[in-house]
Parts: structure tokens; sequence; C-alpha cells
């Protein structure tokens, strides 16, 4: 399959969220990812659901929603109302992850995990043929434009092994530090999903790097 591109809009400009959805709308990017952050999964605070329901109403592209809170089940509803196609919840965060990714589907949405870079892959073997999407992360979730763990590339390779072991359609997405050299290596060790927020809003001409990242 060829691979999708998701710019996040953490790295927007948030004085001008109509604006950066006009030209993401009009974009090749394939998913809008959307980080959602409560300061004590990670030492950082975002935005909720406020926003992510009034950029329902403009945001032609499928929603993809990164929790990174503590109890994300509790808010399974929220983000059903909020018009997500995606939600991923943390590994980390959840200690009946089957229960919960469930509940996500039973919601209506795609259920996503989303495993940290200390998380090792192999403890997905019993959950990975019940869940759309697994999610690495390819930076120590929080922030924006931070350096790439190199490790990630192997990571994604070894999930391809396995998914493809088992004969399954999981995607595999990888968010943090993608740009055009380290999104090409993680295309070739089998990504579907790239996100990229610094990349994209902070270069000169986002749809044009969009283009790019499309055409790895
Ligand atoms: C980090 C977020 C990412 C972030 C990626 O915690 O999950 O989605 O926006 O930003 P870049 O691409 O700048 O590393
Ligand atoms: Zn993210």
């Amino acid at each position: 399959m060829k691979h999708l591109i998701a710019p996040s809009l953490l790295s927007a400009n948030f004085l001008d969220l109509r604006k950066e959805l006009d030209w993401i709308n009009g974009s090749e990017a394939d998913w809008l990812h959307l980080d959602i952050m409560d300061g004590v999964f990670v030492p950082n605070i975002s935005f909720g659901f406020p926003v992510l329901n009034a950029l329902k109403a403009v945001c032609r592209k499928p929603m993809d929603v990164h929790l990174m809170i503590v109890e994300p089940q509790k808010f399974i509803p929220e983000v059903a109302a909020s018009g997500a196609y995606m939600m991923n919840v943390h590994y980390e965060a959840c200690t009946h992850l089957h229960r919960t990714v469930a509940a996500i589907k039973e919601a209506g949405m795609k259920a996503g995990v989303t495993l940290n870079p200390h998380t090792p892959v192999c403890l997905l073997e019993d959950i990975v043929q019940d869940v759309d999407m697994v999610l690495l992360m390819s930076v120590n979730p929080g922030y924006g434009g931070q350096r790439f763990i190199e490790h990630s590339v192997e990571k994604v390779a070894r999930l391809r092994e396995m998914i493809d072991r088992k004969g399954l359609r999981t995607l595999i997405e990888v968010d943090g530090g993608v740009n055009l050299e380290t999104g090409r290596r993680l295309v070739d060790a089998g990504a579907d999903v790239l996100v990229a927020g610094n990349f994209v809003f902070k270069s000169a001409d986002p749809v044009r790097t969009i283009k790019e990242l499309k055409a790895l």
C-alpha cells in the first residue's frame, strides 16, 4: 500500500487555525493528526475537546486523534463525538487495553495503540490482531520538533515482520522527527502512515512539503 501522510496540527499557527485548515483541506494530506496532552502522562498540555469540536466543522480530512493522557478510556464518548476517525491510546496508559480497544470500536472509531520509544513491539503479540493501527513514537511524546530516535527504524521493521507473519492488515504509523530523510527509511522499513509536525508547518511551502513526503 502507498503510504499516507498525516500532518500534526501541534506545530500550526493557533491564531489562524481556519487558514491552516484551508490549506490542509486543499493539500495531498491523507489525515490530520491531533495531539491531546494532559500534563500528567506527558510533561506538556496541548488542546482538548473544544478545539476538536471546532475543527470537526471545517476539517475535510479524517481526524487521527493521539491521546497522550492517563485513563484515555474515560473519554471515548467525547472523542467519538468530536468526529475522530482513529483514536490512538498509549499502551503505557491502559491497564485493560483489550477492553479499551473494544470500546473504541463499539463507539464507531478505528482503534490505534501507541508505543513510547522504550516499549518493545513484542508486547503487542496478543493485541495486534484486534487493533486497526499501531502508532510507534519515534520521539518521547510531549513536544513537536524533537530529534528522531534512530532505533525506531528497526522497531518498524520488527513490527512489520509481526504483522506480516500473522497475515494482518494492521497499519503502522510513526510519529516524531519525520522529514524526507527519516521518512524514506521508515517507509522502506514498512511504515504505512507518517506523521509530520515541524517539518511540514515550519517549511516555506507546507503544501509542497506534504507532496514531497507523499512522493517518498
Ligand atoms: C509529539 C506528538 C507529535 C508531534 C510531532 O508528542 O505526538 O505528533 O506533533 O512533531 P514533529 O513532527 O515536529 O516531531
Ligand atoms: Zn502525535
